[in-house]
């Protein structure tokens, strides 16, 4: 039986996924549709309601519903407990379990050009949302935590959270510093650079065995990668972790492995389209 799979957002408009998730069934013969639904923050319990009667098996949740959506939930799996937040659902006999896969979804991108996480350095630029999914997850690895963020109360608020949850982390201001000798991951999660914005400091003087990532997509390179590059640094963009986020809720849903490859080039695929250009 055909199984029906989507995703929710407002805006919802320019989401990859439908076409990253559809290229997957197609590849491995899975008899599955995923849609995009455009759903207003006052209608999100009506919408949850709809999509359960319907009788979809899953869908994903982005912004700005991930915290809220819990709410009409009923159980959470450990790793939308420690994000706080939710980016996957899945229906399991009438059950709505709630899970995430941004944090694990970022540790995967890495995990290969990173080649092991205990007792590193990760420096995270931002406190918000992405920055404490990726957080945590990256302290769960092992990895010892810097915050830095415009706002400093939230960087600490984001320093003691990953303490509560058994994590090392500290954190300072948002300008260069000490911390960029000894770096090992460099993590952009601020919405700096979405518009081809310069980023608001230089990071000369990181290692070029640092490996610097920032989690915006589209531009491809943001100004900021491209400084990092210029200091000899590898890069990457949030390709990887969008990409591994599909990968971990396609998991999550339909057991076995995602078909990884032709996921990545269905991204890929979409933004080299005109519309994206
Ligand atoms: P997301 O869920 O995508 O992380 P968010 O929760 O709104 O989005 O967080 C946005 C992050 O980008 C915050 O860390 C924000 O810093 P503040 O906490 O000081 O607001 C950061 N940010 C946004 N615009 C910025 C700018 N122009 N300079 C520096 N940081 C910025």
């Amino acid at each position: 039986m055909e199984k029906h799979f989507a995703v929710i957002g407002h805006p919802i408009e320019h989401t990859l996924s439908p076409k990253m998730h559809k290229a997957g069934y197609e590849a491995l013969g899975i008899d599955a549709e995923y849609q995009r639904f455009h759903v207003e923050p006052n209608h999100l319990a009506q919408a949850v309601a709809g999509l359960c009667a319907l009788g979809f098996s899953g869908w994903n949740v982005t912004l700005p519903h991930k915290e809220k959506i819990i709410s009409c939930l009923d159980i959470l799996t450990p790793e939308a407990r420690r994000a706080g937040a939710v980016n996957t659902v899945k229906i399991l006999e009438g059950q709505r379990i709630g899970h995430n896969t941004d944090g694990d979804g970022f540790v995967r991108s890495v995990e290969k050009e990173l080649n092991g996480f205990k007792r590193k350095k990760a420096v995270l630029l931002g406190a918000g949302g992405a920055s404490k999914g990726i957080a945590l997850a990256l302290a769960e690895q092992g990895m010892q935590i810097h915050i830095l963020n415009r706002t400093p109360e939230k960087a600490k608020i984001l320093m003691e959270l990953i303490k509560q949850w058994g994590g090392t982390a500290t954190s300072g201001d948002f300008a260069p510093g000490a911390w960029i000798e000894d770096v090992d991951l460099l993590v952009q999660t601020t919405s700096v650079g979405l518009q081809g914005e310069p980023f608001p400091f230089s990071v000369q003087g990181i290692p070029d065995r640092a490996l610097v990532v920032d989690i915006i997509f589209n531009p491809r390179e943001t100004a900021f990668l491209q400084e990092a590059k210029k200091q000899g640094c590898r890069t990457l963009n949030g390709l990887g972790m969008l990409l591994y986020q599909g990968a971990l809720a396609w998991e999550f849903w339909l057991g076995g492995q995602a078909p990884v490859e032709v996921m990545r080039q269905a991204l890929e695929d979409q933004l080299n389209a005109d519309v994206y250009k």
